[in-house]
């Protein structure tokens, strides 16, 4: 039986490290986990200008050195060109597309996503990635992801060049839809999404550590995220959306949708590859495919990981980790 794993440093290419005391402390565990991150700019206040970009790889990096950092901005409004190239030199690779209202932070959300179509051009001219929350405002929690992909569609096909990624693919028609799509559309797979469902969420008891957004779904949507991942499809690659929120902010009649998975991400990767016998598929997912789809050198140093059994913490940083207080098989 196997009992040690060596992979490339996991690249996670979706990650929410928070602001403030808790970005020290979010940012240095990533840093324990991660070769490279890619921060999502959701922040309070949001990341949404050149010198906003560089303030945020700065505090990241003050906390954890040694972590390759990308950072994204949001996409809240229109950019001129310019700012736009600013933000690409001080570090951003990504505009990050929030509809309205659909998640944490989203207030400042664009409603109509025309809106900004100039900046989405220009995004194109200069190679810039954009990253998309899927989810249509004011539909059926379970159809906001499939309602989204008609504005997925359209943008592949208004801007042929783009590369575009679907964050944290979470439903049938949207794994379909991206393998569709031409090669520049790719996804990001969750941990939590390939392990849920909505019966993990509301089932035999209500469980707000495992809320966020996209919801975990039914169990044909998870097994099709499951099969997207397992497959060897370079269009799918791993983003944890690692989302922390202090313990009050779940535990409320309003509670907040995020779960806080980086702490655990890489030994659950390493348990459900093994269970499906794709171990030879995971360096891909979990580093090399990102890495490609970025255009940035893939991670030389190696990580190990053994078969050691540990009990995930009730609590992380103030945060409830998923699987909290369960044992994993890997280190
Ligand atoms: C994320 C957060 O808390 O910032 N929450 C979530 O449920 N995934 C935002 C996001 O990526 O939707
Ligand atoms: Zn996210």
């Amino acid at each position: 039986m196997l009992q040690e794993l060596e992979l490339p440093l996991p690249n996670d290419f979706h990650i929410h490290l928070r602001q403030g005391e808790a970005l020290v402390n979010y940012a240095k565990s990533a840093g324990e986990q991660f070769g490279l991150v890619m921060a999502m700019p959701n922040t309070e206040p949001a990341i949404d200008s050149p010198e906003l970009v560089k303030k945020y790889k700065e505090e990241i990096l003050a906390a954890a050195p040694n972590l390759q950092v990308l950072l994204t901005f949001k996409l809240n409004k229109n950019y001129t060109e310019q700012e736009l190239l600013a933000m690409q030199k001080n570090g951003a690779v990504a505009a990050k597309y929030y509809p309205f209202g659909v998640t944490t932070n989203s207030q400042d959300g664009v409603s109509k996503i025309e809106d900004i179509y100039p900046t989405i051009a220009l995004l194109e001219k200069l190679d810039l990635v954009l990253s998309l929350h899927g989810e249509e405002p004011g539909v059926f929690c379970l159809d906001k992801e499939k309602d989204f992909l008609k504005h997925l569609e359209k943008l592949s096909k208004t801007f042929p060049k783009l590369r575009i990624v679907l964050e944290h693919v979470s439903c049938v028609e949207a794994v379909e839809c991206v393998k569709s799509l031409p090669e520049n559309i790719a996804a990001t797979i969750t941990v939590h999404h390939l392990i849920l469902t909505l019966d993990d969420i509301i089932g035999d008891s209500l469980r707000p550590q495992n809320f966020c957004k996209p919801l975990p779904k039914l169990p044909k949507d998870r097994d099709a995220v499951r099969a997207a991942a397992f497959s060897g499809n370079k269009k799918f690659f791993f983003g944890s959306d690692s989302a922390p929120h202090a313990l009050e902010k779940k535990q409320s009649l309003s509670g907040a949708a995020g779960v806080y998975s980086a702490p655990v991400a890489v030994p659950i990767l390493i348990e459900e590859f093994e269970k499906e016998n794709k171990l030879n598929l995971l360096a891909d997912f979990v580093s090399n495919f990102g890495a490609d789809f970025y255009k940035i050198p893939r991670q030389t140093k190696k990580a190990t990981y053994v078969k050691k059994e540990w009990q995930v913490p009730k609590t992380i940083d103030g945060a409830v980790p998923l699987r909290a207080g369960e044992t994993l098989k890997w280190s």
